[in-house]
């Protein structure tokens, strides 16, 4: 059997293909954002259960208008962030004028914990960015009641766990705001794009102002009714409130992100049996398989070995690479973001030791999850690993 696979496959069909066709060949159509984002997005909030969602032209600019919102709503100062995510989980806190401060993560959820968050806190403490990582849950009811405690936002990172639930409900609707990626490869794509999600109106307002250069003209017409009163010398047209960025998408990327939602939940249904097939067929005495999968939605195959064994690491990613196997070493953003050289011209701290996320940057990797995997063909690879290991 052919074991080569890529981190994924072709994820937009030959029908989404034809939706775009048919919607671009209607006469006159309008290509910028318009009806079909606002479809999108309303589309999205009812399978998401969130009041709000704003289509943006990818994660990594959620990341940024949820951070610029957290800098109009608490000021500048320190955001906890955690160590795995991605690079855009920190680097709009820094180009923002804030600190972020990383704590560790915890082996079974991939996810900031809750102790270590405590540890974290500060008077300067101003949001939580929590990352559910390769489509583990990262929220648990302390870190809900540590940021209402300490007042604090709570950003949720959603961009790799479409669909994946804590107490019955998805993620995405628990913080203050939430971002999701349909980036090629992630659970639905729009070619490139991502979503903003809240229920809180202001915070919705503040969202489509940051995305549209900061313009009044997308806010309700409450705000922007004030703006008009307190700036009666402005076009109300071209009123800038805050100090935006331009991050829309456009009603061809919507078209796609509508013709793949009516497929998610299927897809979600087969990365997470794709998943529970791998770990089943680890070995659980070399490899992490112990996840917590309750409510899970994955991403992609995590492998992280449990020993600090070069050796077997560096077997384990030749044999994957002489099998066409697509692999990213460190696991989600390429492990322990502090590792990083976009790191050293800015200040950060570090709250504790990073043991864990420094365990999975050097001896962690993720294969590809995709609809398209055979029971067979995981079971094979996760059979073939373990022989080499041994
Ligand atoms: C956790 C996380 N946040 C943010 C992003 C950024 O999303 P995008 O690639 O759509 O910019 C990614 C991308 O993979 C991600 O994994």
């Amino acid at each position: 059997m052919n074991l080569s696979w890529s981190l994924i496959n072709d994820n937009i069909t030959e029908k989404d293909k034809q939706a775009v066709i048919d919607f671009l060949s209607q006469e006159g159509v309008r290509l910028t954002q318009g009806n079909k984002v606002k479809e999108f997005e309303k589309a999205w909030s009812d399978w998401l259960g969130v009041k709000h969602s704003i289509f943006v032209n990818s994660g990594a600019s959620a990341n940024y208008i949820m951070t610029a919102i957290v800098r109009d709503v608490k000021g500048t100062g320190e955001v906890i962030v955690p160590p795995l995510g991605w690079v855009s989980d920190v680097a709009p806190i820094i180009n923002l004028g804030m600190t972020p401060v990383f704590v560790d993560i915890d082996m079974r959820s991939l996810a900031i914990t809750a102790k270590n968050i405590e540890n974290a806190i500060t008077p300067k403490t101003k949001a939580i960015v929590l990352v559910h990582a390769l489509g583990f849950n990262g929220l648990s009811k302390e870190i809900l009641n540590l940021a209402e405690k300490h007042d604090l936002m709570l950003i949720e990172d959603c961009c790799e766990s479409h669909g994946v639930q804590f107490q019955n409900k998805k993620v995405g609707t628990f913080g203050d705001i939430s971002n999701f990626s349909f980036y090629f490869g992630h659970h639905i794509t729009t070619i490139e794009g991502g979503m903003v999600c809240t229920n809180n109106d202001d915070l919705y307002d503040l969202a489509k102002m940051y995305r549209s250069h900061g313009m009044t003209r997308d806010a309700r017409l409450s705000v922007r009714k004030k703006y008009e009163k307190e700036y009666p010398e402005l076009n109300p047209l071209f009123t800038f409130a805050v100090p935006g960025f331009n991050l829309r998408s456009t009603e061809i990327n919507a078209v796609i992100g509508l013709e793949q939602l009516p497929r998610l939940d299927v897809i979600i249904k087969k990365r997470s049996d794709n998943l529970k097939i791998w770990l089943e067929n680890l070995c659980d005495d070399t490899f992490y398989t112990d996840f917590i999968l309750d409510g899970s939605s994955n991403f992609s195959l995590p492998l992280i070995l449990r020993d600090d064994d070069h050796d077997i690491f560096s077997k384990v990613c030749q044999y994957l690479s002489d099998q066409k196997i697509e692999f990213r070493k460190g696991t989600a953003g390429g492990g322990n973001q502090t590792n990083q050289p976009y790191l050293k011209n800015y200040d950060y701290q570090i709250c504790g030791s990073l043991t864990n996320v420094e365990h999975v940057h050097n001896f962690g990797l993720y294969v590809g999850n995709h609809t398209e995997l055979k029971k067979e063909q995981i079971e094979l690879l996760a059979h073939q690993i373990n022989d080499i290991t041994l």
